[in-house]
């Protein structure tokens, strides 16, 4: 029986950053016969909790990966480097709101399963420009859910029985707690403040809407923040971890006592596989690491072990280059996931504490100096200017 053929590897430039090289894979597909082996779909698995869900996936299963991303600036196939030869993984690059393509995609692969990732997924970018988020996280996750719909519906009543739709979000959908209220369970009330949740929230409820009205089977998961490898130095902990080495200051918004939830981004990964074989459909899960920490306190931490793990020449601590800047506009204080119902009704906790997963994170970043240096492009470069000034 045939199926997908990998043709071979290329280098070529980023679509956004000319001065970025990547590499891409271009594949062949032959049509007319279905696959012999299992697949799912895997959409923004260059980016970066998609990236560690397919190097999880195809290290722990035996299925094929369809990964369809769209390289956005966030999305990064040096993440994939060291799956570039296994014949499991198929990267298409492409838009989820590409109806055709995805059509083609679901009609030649036959998934059992789409994980949806893909997002833009910055709420500062979001801030200056929200018009990508609206049209990636509601409008082309519409069309990828018509996609999907249609292909589901043709399956035969076995397959589209155990056919899932695993919709990817945040706990940012949730608003923003006082300091004295219980954490977000699965039924609190949505209440999205920045253009990034409006239009998670608005995804979400797009997602339970399809399952509601035409049975799509579909799973949500709303995760806390993510850290560790491959995570995009635009965000809270790679950002310090970078600027730190260059010896750049340490931006804090506002008086850094904002609280995040935070969970290394290979549990989190763990808990979307627990989900997808376990949880029940049109059920939303909530995944947390029940690790809340204001931000000072996190910049503290990095700053600690970069102080023992690399230490400045000058002798000085790195908490030295912390500079507190303008807050963020509309900035939620605080975010906390009671994560009690995927414990009790899948059996799902994180595997790292919070000190575990700081240190392998930090040593992480301190080993990858390369990959470090290539997404530090110059649309990077652009952003930072444009969020930091000159010298940030
Ligand atoms: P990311 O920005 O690192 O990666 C997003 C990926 O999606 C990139 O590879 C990008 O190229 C791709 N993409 C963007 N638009 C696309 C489109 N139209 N078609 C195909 N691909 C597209 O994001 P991340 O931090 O890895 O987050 C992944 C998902 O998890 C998002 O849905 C996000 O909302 C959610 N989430 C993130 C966190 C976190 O802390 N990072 C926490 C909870 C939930
Ligand atoms: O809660 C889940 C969400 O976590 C995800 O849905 C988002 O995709 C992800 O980006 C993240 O959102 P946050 O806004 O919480 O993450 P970020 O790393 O941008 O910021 C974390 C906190 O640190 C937040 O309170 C803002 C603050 N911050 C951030 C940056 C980039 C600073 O103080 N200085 C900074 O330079």
């Amino acid at each position: 029986m045939s199926y997908a053929k990998l043709h071979g590897i290329v280098c070529d430039s980023h679509p956004n950053d000319k001065n970025q090289k990547h590499f891409t894979l271009l594949f062949i597909t032959t049509l007319g016969s279905r696959p012999s082996t299992m697949a799912i779909l895997v959409t923004g698995g260059a980016g970066f909790i998609g990236s560690n869900f397919v190097l999880d996936w195809l290290a722990d299963s035996d299925e094929v990966v369809i990964n369809l991303d769209k390289l956005t600036y966030a999305g990064n196939l040096q993440n994939l480097a060291s799956i570039e030869d296994n014949p499991r993984h198929i990267f298409i690059h492409g838009d989820i709101g590409d109806a055709k393509l995805v059509t083609a995609l679901l009609t030649q692969h036959q998934p059992r399963a789409v994980v949806n990732f893909a997002a833009e997924s910055h709420v500062d970018r979001s801030i200056s420009g929200p018009g990508a988020f609206i049209q990636t996280n509601i409008v082309a996750t519409f069309q990828l859910l018509e996609a999907v719909r249609a292909y589901w519906g043709a399956l035969d009543t076995k397959r589209m029985g155990d056919f899932r739709f695993l919709h990817v979000s945040t706990d940012e959908v949730y608003g923003s707690l006082e300091k004295n209220e219980l954490a977000f369970t699965e039924n609190h009330r949505y209440e999205p403040n920045s253009p990034y949740s409006a239009s998670k929230a608005a995804s979400d409820h797009l997602v339970r809407a399809y399952h509601h009205t035409y049975g799509l089977p579909v799973v949500t998961t709303n995760c806390s923040n993510n850290y560790g490898p491959f995570h995009f130095p635009e965000k809270l902990i790679p950002l310090m971890i970078v600027n730190a080495q260059a010896g750049k200051p340490l931006p804090v918004y506002g008086d850094g006592q904002q609280i995040r939830d935070w969970l290394y981004v290979k549990d989190h990964c763990s808990a979307i596989r627990q989900v997808l074989a376990k949880g029940q459909t049109g059920q939303t899960y909530n995944i947390g690491g029940w690790n809340e920490k204001p931000n000072i306190e996190i910049v503290h931490t990095v700053c600690a072990l970069l102080d023992e793990l690399r230490p400045r020449t000058d002798g000085m601590p790195y908490k030295a280059q912390i500079a507190y800047v303008t807050d963020r506009p509309g900035h939620d204080k605080r975010y906390a996931i009671d994560a009690s119902k995927i414990k009790n009704e899948l059996g799902w906790e994180p595997a790292e504490t919070f000190e575990t997963g700081i240190r392998k994170t930090v040593q992480w970043y301190l080993d990858h100096a390369q990959w470090v240096s290539q997404v530090q492009s110059g649309a990077y470069r652009a952003w930072v200017a444009q969020q930091y000034g000159a010298t940030p």
